[in-house]
């Protein structure tokens, strides 16, 4: 939540013909905080610095989406800078008004921040007390006055008026070692001052930050979205360092104080990926671009011999054979993916599979050994309470397998092995490419436990794979034929206030997808079921007119088929409007269907990657029919990375 950026340039970049990178700060600026807007949209801002006789540091900042802040910039019209940080706003401690958007300003300096910071009450009573006077009530202007009295007192420390912008540089890396060990809780935090004005310094703890390593600029970022426009080459930060940035340098100091090189990489993900190519919106992009993530995910994992290969998974096979006991960690829409897996990694590997919600895991004392394998799955690898249940399930002595899609990111660094997604960017807030590639991925975690374990013979593995292989090109051809056809269905439901969903074995996960799209970007009342359910309470829903979506699984399956559609008669006699999901060809649907979605043929395990398709549609159709804006719904931040 919140999304955090920072540039930094040459100083003597200012004149026109300056060096690369030369007093675009806030360029690069506004540019990161738009590909990072999903992470947050309260309200936005930037400090800048310069190093000219003028206003040193100047910091523009407004309540509302990022176009709010472009409009502010317009009119303050800030001068070329040197250096700069910007900050995307997930409101947590303050309400979403222009005082508490960041950066904060303290003396000489500003900071942004991403965290929440959990002693702030006691820090922000002594910061009063020092005769500071707050304009907002967030935790962060503390850290800023924290910063500055810590600051200024080094300086005055020194020969007055004899201090360099390299040595302030140096003075302000010292006092945020000594405000952060102070610090309770979680942060990202950047600050720039004008005493130093090509410099930027950073420090982190438990909140998502990367580098991005320029040609004469260097960057920082929540993610590598931040910077992917100018630089793909990106270096971690570990907790608990402090970093120092300048045009042509970075310094990482970690717990310590000893200086350390960072891991760098190279990301793979280009700017154009996270452009709406032509779409109306990211989240109809990203529904497009679900066939090639789907393949992307695949890509590679086959040997010449035709076997199975998963070069991330670092964890030793003896271990991996020896499991007793998988448990999903995730939230949302990933834990709805751990959901699907569990049907595939059950059947395929009789191992006995838990989903966990991950917020809810390490409070309840879960039954975790050295023969228990956690499984995190994380589109963006920086859910707080993902984080926590990897840590927890560690400590118990579990070997942690993350499916993660962002590279670098918190859970894939922490976890003993990784199995990324290639997905690419997410930029919507509401999941869509993600989820299906998560599944994929399970599916790849399950086939190759199955190899290892000799719970399936190669050739078996391999039929898996051929129709997994399959799975991006149905996936086209559904949303060639179905689309149209699913969105005119969402813009005459629009008015509809609220609607089930049901699905039985992987249609259930499904269904609670289907219903927690809905509820997300259309703000519409909705449920999902396991229609086996549905007799035990919630058939008292059922009213006259009620859209009821059914994910019906296929007749080559008649035990699990017949009882769906033993269910849609039973909701459609209580007056419901039945949207029947069903496979080409599936006619015993057609007499209790009043709209048939065609879904092409694929084993059941797989269907999920078909079924969601028009689910995701529907539920943007509807949202745009209402006005909404679909990429960035009311009250959610795409990366939860608070508690
Ligand atoms: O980044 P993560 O996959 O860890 O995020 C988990 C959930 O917050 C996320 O899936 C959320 O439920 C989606 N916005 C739903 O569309």
């Amino acid at each position: 939540m919140c999304g955090i950026v920072g540039h930094v340039g040459p100083l003597n970049s200012i004149n026109p013909a300056g060096a690369p990178g030369s007093g675009r700060s806030l360029e690069v600026l506004l540019d990161g905080l738009s590909r990072l807007e999903y992470r947050g949209y309260d309200s936005a801002g930037i400090a800048l610095v310069r190093p000219d006789d003028g206003e040193r540091l100047t910091v523009v900042k407004a309540a509302g989406k990022l176009d709010n802040l472009r409009a502010a910039l317009d009119e303050a019209g800030p001068a070329p800078a040197t250096a700069g940080i910007g900050h995307t706003r997930w409101a947590t401690h303050g309400g979403p008004t222009t005082e508490n958007a960041h950066p904060h300003r303290a003396g000489t300096l500003a900071v942004v921040h991403n965290g929440i910071i959990e002693n702030f009450r006691a820090l922000r009573a002594e910061v009063e007390e020092a005769g500071r006077t707050l304009l907002s009530a967030t935790d962060t202007e503390v850290v800023a006055h924290l910063l500055d009295l810590d600051f200024s007192a080094r300086l005055a420390a020194g020969e007055a008026g004899t201090v360099g912008p390299d040595a302030a540089a140096a003075l302000l890396v010292e006092s945020m070692r000594a405000v952060t060990d102070r610090l309770e809780g979680t942060f990202a935090l950047l600050a720039v001052t004008e005493l130093a004005p090509g410099a930027i310094i950073a420090a982190r703890r438990s909140s998502p930050l990367v580098i991005g390593l320029g040609e004469g600029e260097n960057f920082l970022g929540s993610d590598v979205a931040a910077f992917v426009a100018f630089t793909t080459h990106a270096a971690e930060v570990d907790d608990d360092q402090v970093l120092l940035l300048t045009a042509d340098a970075v310094t990482v100091w970690d717990a310590a104080g000893n200086v350390v090189t960072p891991n760098t990489w190279e990301v793979s993900w280009d700017a154009s990926a996270a452009v709406k190519g032509g779409y109306e919106t990211f989240m109809d992009k990203e529904i497009h671009d679900q066939p090639t993530a789907v393949a992307d995910t695949l890509l590679g994992r086959v040997n010449d011999r035709g076997e199975l290969v998963l070069d991330e998974m670092r964890i030793d096979p003896a271990v991996l054979r020896s499991i007793d006991k998988i448990i999903v960690v995730a939230c949302g829409t990933a834990a709805y993916a751990g959901h699907v897996a569990k049907y595939a990694i059950e059947h395929w590997c009789r191992i006995p599979v838990e989903i966990e919600l991950a917020h809810e895991f390490r409070y309840r004392d879960p039954i975790v050994s050295e023969k228990t394998l956690t499984v995190a799955i994380s589109q963006s690898g920086e859910t707080m309470d993902t984080i926590h249940a990897v840590r927890h399930a560690r400590e118990q002595g579990s070997r942690a397998l993350a499916i993660v899609n962002t590279y670098g990111s918190t859970i894939a660094r922490e976890a003993d092995a990784v199995l990324y997604t290639h997905a690419g960017p997410e930029v919507a807030v509401a999941s869509t490419k993600a989820f299906i590639s998560q599944i994929t991925a399970c599916y790849l975690l399950g086939l190759y436990l199955a190899q290892l374990r000799g719970n399936k013979w190669p050739d078996e593995v391999a039929d898996y794979l051929e129709n997994l292989g399959k799975m991006p090109a149905k996936i086209e051809r559904l949303l060639a034929e179905q689309e149209d056809m699913v969105r005119e269905l969402g813009e005459q439901l629009a008015d509809q206030t609220s609607f089930l969903f049901l699905g039985r074995h992987v249609g259930y996960p499904v269904a609670l997808e289907g219903a927690l799209k809905l509820k997300e970007v259309a703000y519409v009342h909705a449920e999902g079921f396991a229609a086996g359910e549905l007799k035990h309470g919630p058939i008292a829903l059922v009213e006259e007119g009620l859209p009821v979506f059914v994910i019906v699984p296929t007749p080559r399956r008649p035990v699990l088929h017949d009882k769906v559609i033993s269910n849609i008669q039973e909701v459609r006699a209580r007056g419901a409007r039945t949207i029947v999901i069903a496979e080409e060809g599936d006619e015993a649907v057609t007499p209790f269907a009043d709209t048939v979605i065609r879904i092409p043929a694929a084993p059941t395990l797989m269907w999920p990657l078909l079924t969601v398709v028009p689910l995701q549609i529907f539920a943007a159709a509807l949202a745009k029919a209402r006005g909404l804006d679909v990429d960035q719904p009311r009250n959610l931040a795409k990366s939860v990375t608070v508690e």
